[in-house]
């Protein structure tokens, strides 16, 4: 049986909807706290090397085999060659995408619920409810439990509406909003006192840092999980573009507003430390390290909220306001990647596959939630360091030898008839055939030496 595929019903839609899938907690989140624990500047540079280098081209891959297959990741990995055993392997791929978007997803919605309860400590805050607001970000089992199902019920009531109803119209109205947001957070954060050392540390690298391995591999793994690479995300929203669209050009938008989000976040958060440390709070241990990693900008941003006075109470809501939305805008292109398939794969409705998939990636967050210590940290560097950039490799290898280069040119050649000329079209297919897979390996070999 066959179901009816939806499809973004503008380019507008489309780029909001890929970079409010990009835009979320790791770059607000993510990507501050690991530059600030991998020696700021350098980290920020091979972020963005590799960002270009291998991010984009993999991007690319995966919008272009979702829209020629115009299927979910499954389906679209087993049909790319009539060859019995590629097609084995492209569905393992496709599965192995389908468990990785869960894991991510159920990591995420634990972040996603913090930021939720950093939000209500603000309401709580102005409507003078005290006990409510110092519970709400005191950490324990059961307000992560109620922000984590929070947070999942809203991504499952939007991905149950489909992709116009849904996720196109929450993306486009929310990633404005995002964006004003930051920039006035940024301007306060620098009228303040200690902003400027931030600063300095943010935008002058220390070069002798830029091959060192863990920095290496962090800064890799950022860039694909901050471009919701490597699980199908990017591949089911390309199966969603009209065939027209040029989309390499949509590619590189994505790829543009994803790093200047990340990098705008940076210049929030990386100063904020600064200011905070300035103030009082301790920041670093006696070793130069941070003392908390996951818990960063929980410890920094109310400390700059709190000295701003009155004006701070506003401030905070407004920022995990912000946070929230963004996380909203990334998980419901995750819990996608299982929905579709089960959609296109099974007799299911839209809604019932969102309800039992979202209810079964919420299982595993409860699952994190109470083995904290053990496994919160594991499933983070598990999907995000190691899977992403090797699956990674795997749709490269796939877009760049099982797709046809024929294929591939027809694909192309429906958004923009002269791409045979463009430099994209003499550089993409091999480099994302040859140097992308080498790149990534060779980066995986230095952080193992
Ligand atoms: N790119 C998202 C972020 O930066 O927060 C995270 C993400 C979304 C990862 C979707 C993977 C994914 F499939």
């Amino acid at each position: 049986m066959s179901t009816p595929r939806g499809q973004f019903s503008s380019r507008f839609g489309f780029i909001m909807a890929a970079a409010g899938s990009a835009v979320g907690l790791g770059n607000v989140w993510g990507f501050p706290t690991q530059t600030a624990s991998n020696g700021g500047a350098a980290f920020v540079l091979v972020y963005f090397v590799l960002a270009f280098l291998l991010a984009y081209p993999a991007l690319m891959a995966e919008l272009i085999i979702g829209r020629h297959a115009r299927a979910n990741v499954v389906t679209a990995l087993g049909s790319l060659s009539s060859n019995p055993i590629t097609s084995f392997i492209g569905k393992g791929v496709g599965y192995y995408g389908v468990i990785l978007a869960g894991l991510i997803l159920s990591f995420y919605t634990i972040v996603a619920g913090w930021m939720l309860s950093h939000l209500g400590h603000g309401i709580a805050n102005v409507a003078g409810m005290t006990t409510v607001s110092q519970w709400l970000i005191t950490s324990s089992i059961t307000r992560d439990l109620m922000g984590s199902v929070i947070f999942a019920g809203l991504t499952m009531s939007i991905i149950a509406s489909g992709i116009e109803g849904g996720i196109e119209k929450w993306s486009s109205r929310l990633m404005p909003i995002l964006m004003v947001l930051l920039v006035l957070l940024i301007a306060y954060v620098f009228t303040q006192p200690g902003a400027m050392t931030g600063l300095k540390v943010y935008l002058l690298p220390d070069l002798s840092q830029v091959l060192k391995p863990s920095l290496l591999i962090s800064a890799l793994g950022q860039a694909f999980f901050s471009l919701s690479l490597g699980v199908g995300t990017m591949l089911i929203y390309g199966s969603y573009v009209d065939k027209n669209e040029n989309l390499p050009k949509l590619g590189a938008i994505v790829t543009c507003v994803d790093l200047a989000i990340a990098f705008t976040a940076g210049l929030l958060i990386i100063p904020a430390m600064y200011v905070a440390q300035h103030s009082g709070t301790v920041i670093f241990n006696e070793a130069g390290e941070l003392i908390t990693e996951t818990g960063l900008i929980f410890q920094v941003l109310p400390s700059l909220f709190t000295a701003m006075g009155n004006t701070g109470l506003w401030v905070a809501i407004a920022f995990f306001a912000l946070m929230s939305i963004a996380a909203v805008t990334s998980s419901i292109s995750m819990l996608e990647v299982p929905v579709s398939t089960a959609v296109e794969k099974t007799r299911l409705s839209r809604l019932a596959a969102t309800l039992i998939m979202g209810s079964a990636c919420l299982a595993i967050s409860v699952l994190i939630i109470f083995n904290f210590d053990l496994l919160f940290v594991f499933v983070i560097d598990l999907t995000t360091k190691y899977s992403e950039p090797l699956l990674g490799i795997m749709f490269c290898i796939f877009a760049g030898w099982i797709l046809q280069r024929n294929a591939l040119l027809q694909e192309l050649k429906q958004g923009n008839a002269a791409i045979e000329s463009s430099l994209f079209w003499k550089i993409w297919p091999w480099y994302v055939r040859v140097v992308c897979p080498l790149l990534i390996v060779a980066t995986f070999a230095q952080s193992l030496s």
